[in-house]
């Protein structure tokens, strides 16, 4: 397993800026929209393979290998999420069978690599969902302050937008020095634009306007520096933050902490994994500790809905019971 992390490291790190993120489909994509972001080569491959034909014992026969070759185990995602993740590396690859797919994978490790950056979306922005960070304001940053220090775990922080923003916060609030951040992902090639944080200018008139509306109280500018086409982030915010690599479903716990994030990750397993994680959640956090979901994410199918209370339940912040 070590090893195979070691590869999937190592390819990661030779491999930066060579894959693009340009055909993420989510399950609110039409094929319309589906077709504007595929080349148009691909989109006739994708039109040529018969979906139905893409068996559901072939896609377990490559979960299964990819898990035994490289020790990531997409097994008990969401069916629809993988199969539509495997169909866009089909398309674009032009293979027309997903067996001819598992043998690629088992052969050729940057193939492989591509397919693991394919199962893991990593779309993100700073201050996502304006009224939800609001409510951290508003509901959570008040239980934060009578702590005398803060452990914060960011679970699936994808390019480190969510850890950023929250970062931003807490340094408004006065907490930041007495926090640590832990921001965790599996996809070593997202963990390392987040540790560098350095984004793409043009979001940030968009960042500017989420971070306003959900209740900024600087001017957003003040927390980066412009290089060129870039923004770099202040390395103020950076100080605290510590970048992990956590697979979770593979990986146990790895601190007790006040407040867990994890938002738009569980989305993509299935009813098990979300239970199996939420277990892994329950022991993370201390009593009366605090989880925040995704606005389509929540614990009402798993076997822990009565450990918590609602916090703001439109914003899926839920507080542990004592
Ligand atoms: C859509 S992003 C969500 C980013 C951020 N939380 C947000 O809401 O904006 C989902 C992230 O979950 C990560 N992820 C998926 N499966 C994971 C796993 N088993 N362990 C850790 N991270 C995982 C992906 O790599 C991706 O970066």
């Amino acid at each position: 397993m070590e090893n195979c992390k070691a590869l999937f490291n190592r390819l990661a790190a030779s491999r930066f800026g060579t894959f693009s993120n340009t055909f993420i489909v989510t399950g609110r994509m039409t094929i319309k929209e589906y077709k504007n972001d595929l080349e148009s080569s691909a989109y006739e491959n994708l039109l040529c393979m018969n979906t139905e034909d893409t068996s559901e014992l072939e896609i377990s026969l490559l979960l299964e290998a990819i898990y035994q070759q490289y020790g990531y185990d997409f097994r008990q995602y969401s069916k629809a999420h993988i199969r539509r993740r495997i169909m866009n590396r089909m398309a674009l690859s032009g293979i027309k069978d997903v067996s001819l797919i598992q043998s690629k994978v088992l052969k050729d490790e940057t193939f492989a690599y591509e397919l693991l950056q394919d199962l893991s979306i990593t779309v993100t922005e700073m201050f996502r969902d304006q009224d939800f960070y609001k409510s951290i304001r508003e509901n959570v940053i008040p239980l934060l302050k009578t702590y005398p220090f803060i452990k914060i775990w960011h679970a699936g922080c994808a390019t480190g937008e969510e850890a950023y923003s929250m970062a931003i916060i807490l340094q408004e609030e006065g907490l930041y020095d007495r926090t640590t951040i832990y921001a965790t992902d599996f996809n070593p090639r997202a963990l390392s634009r987040a540790k560098e944080g350095i984004f793409s200018n043009k979001l940030m008139a968009d960042y500017t306007t989420n971070y306003q509306l959900s209740g900024g109280k600087e001017s957003f500018s003040n927390y980066y520096t412009s290089s060129y086409d870039n923004v770099i982030m202040n390395q103020s915010l950076k100080k605290n933050i510590v970048w992990a690599n956590h697979n979770l479903v593979t990986d146990g716990v790895f601190a007790e902490v006040h407040l867990i994030l994890c938002r738009n990750v569980l989305i993509y397993f299935d009813q098990n994994l979300q239970n199996k994680v939420q277990n892994l959640f329950y022991n993370t956090l201390i009593s009366g500790g605090i989880l925040c979901l995704g606005s389509k994410e929540g614990l009402r199918y798993t076997d822990f809905s009565e450990d918590y209370t609602d916090l703001d339940k439109k914003q899926r912040i839920f507080k542990k019971r004592y």
